[in-house]
């Protein structure tokens, strides 16, 4: 179970260490729920990603995981950019020091401050709906690519597959090939093509049929526009996994492959080699992450044991959004035997908040910490204020230090929105 928690995760005297702290000291000093990112992890995991793109290749993590400002300039510092989704995360990547030649500006539906803050930092754009040239170019954008959908179902959550014919992301080839036309017209650097063939793929089929398309989409776009695709952005969804019985292959054996499939298949369709650009999120930032978590009401019913924790849906709602499966181990008596079989139940107002229905851990007691490991990507950035709780604290550790990169949300904090 160790190998789900990130690099630096060690048990010394019973208890779980992070980055070299030990877990009852970050609860400590950070309170809990608190999200504890590991420095080692993300720094290899960005460098692996570097190498997988390749010598002529980019890496731009996919914000959405995870919106943080400590957590930017660390992946810059690795030589990775970013994808932004929104203004708001573009907001991000702009507070962390990126410049727009680091950053990737995606959306489905982008509005025209979006664009204009977008042609201001002079990003590449990805062009998602058939005027978005017309939109692009007044608002004062210079580069972009187009993403394309070729109609290719990958075998994942319905939620976040998006290559599909009928999906809301990019167009299909017919309509992406006039886009491309009238970026073209109305002077556009059309850099390339961008696809997305969805997230937490469970293997290479899907994305090695959609590059074979998207090569053969672009020597289709080369005769009739005269125009060549010199990137291949291939998007992210490589996986992780949550659980130890997630079989899920090797995320940097995979983008390594996917770009080598890239550059072979448009050569193969006598077009020169992409680079290929690469926006993963969740494998990069997903293991590193491990929530703590203090437990207080246990019930041990005749159905089951619940371990009532002090966070649940409001920070990482994935159970409920993609019936996602974790688990779990007491952090503060980790080298004990896993004798109890119990549900971990959140503490909010819903039937349904339940973080995880079936672990085996430590007989469970009040006050004791629970880690739940690989919540790095998807919790803290699709989490809520349900029932007026405030969302976690993150830190990263790191050789025996950590610090915080995201503070904890107050009350107060909620009360400043109200107004009488
Ligand atoms: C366009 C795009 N790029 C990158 C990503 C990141 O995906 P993942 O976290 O699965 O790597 C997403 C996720 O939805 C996406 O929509």
């Amino acid at each position: 179970m160790l190998d789900l928690f990130p690099e630096s995760a060690r048990i010394a005297d019973g208890e779980l260490m992070l980055g070299g702290v030990r877990a009852a000291e970050l609860a400590e000093r950070f309170g809990t729920p608190l999200v504890v990112y590991c420095e080692e992890t993300l720094r290899l995991r960005a460098r692996a990603l570097r190498e997988a793109a390749g010598r002529e290749g980019r890496v731009f993590y996919g914000t959405k995981a995870f919106p943080n400002v400590a957590l930017f300039r660390l992946l810059r510092d690795e030589g990775l950019g970013a994808d932004v989704a929104s203004a708001g995360e573009l907001a991000f990547a702009r507070a962390a020091g990126l410049s727009g030649d680091e950053l990737v500006v995606h959306g489905n539906n982008k509005d025209a401050q979006f664009l204009r803050l977008a042609a201001e930092m002079r990003t590449v754009v990805v062009l998602d709906a058939p005027d978005e040239a017309a939109l692009a170019t007044a608002a004062g954008v210079e580069r972009a690519l187009v993403r394309v959908t070729l109609g290719v179902d990958a075998d994942t959550h319905e939620a976040i597959v998006t290559g599909h014919h009928g999906s809301k992301f990019g167009l299909p080839p017919a309509e992406a090939k006039t886009l491309v036309g009238d970026a073209l017209e109305r002077g556009l650097e059309v850099l390339g093509l961008h696809v997305h063939v969805g997230s937490q793929l469970p293997d290479f089929t899907a994305q090695a049929e959609t590059i074979r398309r998207l090569a053969e989409f672009a020597a289709e776009c080369r005769d009739s526009l005269g125009w060549e695709a010199r990137v291949a952005d291939l998007g992210g969804g490589f996986g992780i996994r949550h659980h130890p019985e997630d079989a899920v292959p090797d995320a940097v054996e995979l983008a390594s492959t996917a770009a080598a499939t890239a550059r072979y298949a448009f050569a193969s369709n006598g077009l020169a080699e992409p680079a290929v650009w690469l926006e993963p999120g969740r494998c990069l930032v997903g293991r590193a992450g491990a929530t703590l978590y203090t437990v207080g009401a246990v019930k041990r019913l005749r159905e089951r044991t619940w371990v009532a924790v002090d966070g649940g849906m409001s920070d990482n709602p994935r159970p409920q959004l993609y019936d996602a499966r974790y688990t779990a181990l007491s952090a503060t008596r980790a080298d004990e035997p896993a004798t109890d079989a119990v549900s971990v139940a959140g503490m909010h107002c819903e039937s349904g908040d339940v973080l995880i229905d079936d672990v085996s851990i430590a007989a469970p007691r009040r006050g004791d910490l629970l880690a739940v490991p690989a919540t790095g990507a998807y919790t803290l950035a699709m989490s809520s204020n349900y029932n007026g709780v405030g969302r976690p604290a993150a830190v990263l550790a790191r050789d025996g230090n950590a610090r915080l990169i995201r503070r904890r949300e107050t009350v107060e904090d909620l009360l400043a929105l109200e107004e009488e």
